[in-house]
């Protein structure tokens, strides 16, 4: 039985992080998402606001399964019992700062990290962009679930 875990911000998830967990549950027999509290960043949506946007996205899959953490990644990798962890490409950009992350998670406890190549119509997409566009009224539709599109326009709305 192998378990990966997909762990990130997901403020707020989007269509890259959708595919990137949909791809995991095809492969591995069981998946954990991973949501970081981050309370230091202020996120637009709570942890708890985060995971049950996740889930209600990611209801087709049955092998996935949710969390959150605080501190070290390795800490709550080790603490789970996970085999891999799991992060999704966009572009050289990202790969600069995750090869790093990888090889110091690897260093700290021998934990392997695998990378997925994003879809390519997903090169471009950030939660911190979708914010943004969504903030100033730009459409978000094609970005991510319906149901994010649809709480992200309650927020920008409050
Ligand atoms: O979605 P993000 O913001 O790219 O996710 C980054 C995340 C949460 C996976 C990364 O920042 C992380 O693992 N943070 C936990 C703290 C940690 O373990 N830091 C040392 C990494 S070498």
């Amino acid at each position: 039985m192998t378990t990966a875990l997909v762990p990130g911000s997901f403020d707020p998830p989007t269509n890259g992080h959708v595919d990137v967990i949909a791809r995991c549950a095809g492969i591995f027999d069981k998946v954990l998402v991973a949501v970081i509290e981050n309370p230091s960043k202020s996120p637009l949506f709570s942890t708890e606001e985060r995971i049950a946007l996740l889930k209600e996205t990611c209801s087709p899959y049955e092998n996935v399964e949710f969390g959150s953490f605080a501190g070290l990644l390795v800490d709550y990798a080790e603490h789970v019992g996970v085999d891999v962890i799991v992060k999704g490409l966009r572009a050289i950009t990202d790969f600069d700062y995750e090869i790093q992350m990888a090889q110091m998670n690897r260093n700290l406890s021998g934990i392997m990290t695998l990378f997925v190549a994003t879809k390519p119509e997903y090169g471009y997409l950030s939660s911190s962009l979708v914010k943004e566009v969504g903030r100033y009224g730009g459409s978000i539709d094609s970005l991510v679930p319906e149901n994010v599109a649809t709480a992200l326009k309650e927020r920008f709305n409050d």
